[in-house]
């Protein structure tokens, strides 16, 4: 199975910050284009918090999760079966390599996936050969490059840089969203619909949650262990950057957004 350097790793303070999302949150995009009966292929499904929500929009359809992680399939299957959502099933299985026959699904949809792989463009090609003619495929990813915050701090630059550059050390597009409509053409699509939304963090939970799980990825996950070993960060000065994540964390003035891209491509042909 033809596996990438996953830049963040899958320590706990990663999948529990995944697991937060929502198919609102991180698919309305798509939702609109739905019906109850839609069979979905969801690439990279993490711990499948999204993943059930898809099996809620078609009821009378069928989600399959795919993922390259056991331990995160896991997770997921057990968010799952906690939420009633009988109509998913998943898979150990790598975007690179669907074992799907084409033309087997509706919709495939990749949330904040392609950022993290070497060739975007070959997963796009085998998300395109199993959806069916007319079917759609969704992807859903950040940009790294318009992360910011208030207050500001050289530390958050740093971190910003850091992270960018860790990922395209790994061979990754950290601001991936902006690609995703040369990638979608490159794949071959010509009907193809771009939008953009910006995800905040202003509330006094989302932002401790963000502040607190950023410090911890600083301090126990792959992208630490990661920066050390390219030799772009000391771990004193990733305790540094933690330590200003934590203090923003705490200031109820303290504001975060980011752009993520949304492309939407039929396959006509
Ligand atoms: C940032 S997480 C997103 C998880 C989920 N889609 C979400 O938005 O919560 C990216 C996921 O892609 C998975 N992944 C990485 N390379 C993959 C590959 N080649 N095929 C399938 N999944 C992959 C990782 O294991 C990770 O769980």
């Amino acid at each position: 199975m033809q596996r990438d350097v996953y830049t963040h790793g899958h320590q706990p303070a990663v999948v529990e910050q995944h697991a937060r999302r929502t198919v609102e949150t991180s698919a309305a995009f798509l939702l609109p284009h739905l019906n109850g009966s839609m069979r979905i292929l969801d690439v990279g499904c993490g711990p499948g918090s999204i993943t059930a929500g898809l099996a809620r929009w078609v009821p009378d359809g069928q989600v399959v999760g795919i993922e390259v992680v056991p331990s995160v399939l896991e997770a997921a299957r057990r968010h799952c079966a906690e939420a009633g959502a009988a109509n998913v099933t998943f898979r150990e299985a790598s975007v690179y390599d669907l074992p799907f026959d084409g033309g087997s699904f509706d919709v495939v949809y990749a949330h904040q996936v392609l950022q993290h792989l070497t060739d975007p463009v070959a997963a796009l090609c085998e998300m395109r050969r199993v959806v069916g003619h007319g079917g759609l495929v969704a992807v859903r990813d950040s940009d790294y490059y318009t992360m910011s915050r208030t207050p500001e701090s050289p530390l958050m630059d740093r971190w910003r840089d850091l992270y960018r550059r860790v990922a395209r050390h790994n061979g990754a597009e950290p601001d991936a969203g902006r690609h995703l409509y040369r990638w979608l053409k490159t794949t071959g699509f010509t009907e193809i619909t771009m939008s953009a939304s910006c995800q905040v963090m202003a509330d006094e939970e989302s932002r401790r949650n963000w502040g607190e799980s950023w410090a911890e990825r600083c301090l126990t996950t792959d992208f630490a262990s990661q920066a050390v070993a390219y030799g772009r960060a000391t771990e004193a000065e990733l305790g540094e950057i933690a330590a200003d994540w934590r203090a923003w964390a705490n200031d109820p003035d303290g504001y975060f957004h980011y752009i993520c891209d949304e492309g939407l491509a039929v396959r006509t042909s």
